[in-house]
């Protein structure tokens, strides 16, 4: 049998594109390899969301070069394709593939004509393409990604993702309910739902809260999750949803990008700093003890000192459990790099401003979590953990991170941890064994 290897870049959703591709070439006869190291098929799923991911993606190509045998079959899917097309393809001369986001279903008739020596694009958007009938091998054992919408029609002005996903669509209700079906039935409890705006999902009929609901009602689910939601579209349905349906967990990434309402404006993200805050108070009523994550730029083009302090305070009064942090990346096409010249944060600052905000998230999340311990928790094993022997990864409901002492067997399981110690960050926990109920007398 060929075999295929597939290295994923990105975000969650390209995990999940990679978990369909694998799923499609297996069912065309090819077995999935965990090694690139003589493969007779080499795909790299990429992300094109900041210039960073996309040179790591250029150094790494150059390197799996090494790995290839003289007729293996290297292709380039996913973000990165579709934007750059048929550069990649004059760019790096051992690449015989580029196929873009929406074009995964020719994938096996790709991968023969390429092992016949042609070279091909395939970067056409199809708004009906949800790949219902494809079986998903899925790298996780504990948990499933399920993407429940494609595309975005946001116009973010710093953002790449609308050009290389195209417009927003949304499976059709029914189709996901089936797939969390098979989920359960393949053995895992945790779902986590996919979409650049998921909380925008719309069937023609049902909304996201029918969808939370129909899916958080599934016989065996224990966990429902979903990323990443935008705040405009958090309507009272969604979050009496969320807050109604025991399965969906407290916890929220919900990405703010800055607390500055006029570098939102410039944005495009089409609310203010008050709308903002207002989502999340409206989100911590209805859900006590929801922990909320999120995404902020900063460097965007114009930010003042001033503007870059309402997104500290910002931080500082939500008091987000983590965020992930960023320098505004400019990317080809999108209306930020239009902006004048004159704007542009210079690079030093942009870093300078990163470090402090990175240490507020740090010295906020530190404080809490240190409040946190010896208190106990539901956990779910997620995996091994990288370093440390015999330690487990695992997560709570509310998407704490707690090391616990254990072994693989114990993967996918639900346990009560005590926390002992926290990195600042993530925490160690101990297993508390739960008290075996008393026999009953008589
Ligand atoms: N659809 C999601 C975000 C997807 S991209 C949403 O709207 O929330 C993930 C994160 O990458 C974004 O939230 C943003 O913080 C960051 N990002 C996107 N484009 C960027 C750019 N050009 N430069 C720096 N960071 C960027
Ligand atoms: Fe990009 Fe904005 Fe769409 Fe998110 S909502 S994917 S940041 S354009
Ligand atoms: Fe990257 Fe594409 Fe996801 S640009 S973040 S892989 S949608």
């Amino acid at each position: 049998m060929p075999t295929v290897y597939v290295e994923t870049y990105g975000c969650q959703m390209n995990v999940s594109d990679s978990e369909l591709m694998l799923g499609k070439l297996a069912a065309a006869g090819y077995s999935p390899v965990e090694q690139p190291d003589g493969a007779d098929v080499i795909l790299v799923n990429t992300c094109a969301i900041r210039d960073h991911a996309e040179q790591r993606v250029i150094g790494r190509l150059g390197e799996l070069k090494r790995h290839m045998k003289s007729d293996t079959v290297m292709g380039v899917t996913g973000c990165m394709a579709q934007r750059l097309g048929p550069q990649l393809l004059e760019k790096a001369r051992h690449v015989s593939l580029v196929v873009g986001p929406d074009g995964y279903r020719a994938l096996p008739q790709l991968v023969e004509g390429a092992r016949r020596g042609e070279r091909a694009i395939e970067t056409s958007f199809d708004l009906e393409e949800h790949y219902e009938d494809f079986t998903p091998r899925r790298f996780d054992k504990v948990k499933a990604w399920i993407p429940v919408q494609r595309g975005c029609d946001y116009r973010c002005t710093y953002c790449i993702v609308p050009t290389t996903r195209g417009a927003e669509r949304s499976r059709r209700l029914e189709e996901v309910v089936r797939e969390t079906r098979e989920v359960v039935a393949s053995g895992m409890s945790e779902v986590v739902l996919l979409g650049q705006t998921v909380n925008s999902y719309t069937d023609g009929t049902h909304d996201f809260a029918d969808l939370l609901r129909a899916v958080g009602t599934v016989p065996g689910i224990r966990r429902v999750r979903y990323t990443s939601p935008h705040p405009n579209d958090f309507s009272d349905r969604v979050i009496a949803a969320m807050a109604e349906v025991p399965t969906v967990c407290e916890h929220v990434h919900l990405p703010m990008q800055s607390g500055s309402s006029r570098m939102l404006k410039r944005m495009l993200r089409r609310y203010t700093r008050e709308g903002y805050l207002d989502c999340v108070e409206r989100i911590r009523r209805a859900i006590p003890g929801v922990s909320l994550t999120t995404d902020i730029i900063v460097g965007f083009p114009g930010e003042t000192d001033e503007e870059f302090e309402e997104t500290l305070s910002a931080v500082r009064e939500v008091g987000f459990a983590d965020a992930y942090t960023f320098i505004f990346s400019p990317r080809d096409g999108t209306p930020a790099t239009r902006m004048p010249a004159e704007l542009t944060v210079p690079a030093a600052v942009a870093s300078e401003r990163l470090q402090r905000l990175v240490e507020t998230v740090r010295t906020m999340s530190r404080q809490r979590n240190m409040g946190l311990l010896g208190t106990r928790h539901e956990v779910l094993v997620e995996r091994e953990a990288k370093r440390g022997e015999a330690m487990l990864m695992t997560r709570t409901r509310d998407f704490k991170t707690v090391l616990v002492p254990g072994d693989s067997a114990m993967l996918g399981q639900y346990l009560t941890v005590e926390l002992t110690g926290t990195t600042g960050s993530t925490f160690t926990g101990a297993v508390v064994r739960e008290r075996q109920p008393l026999p009953m007398a008589g």
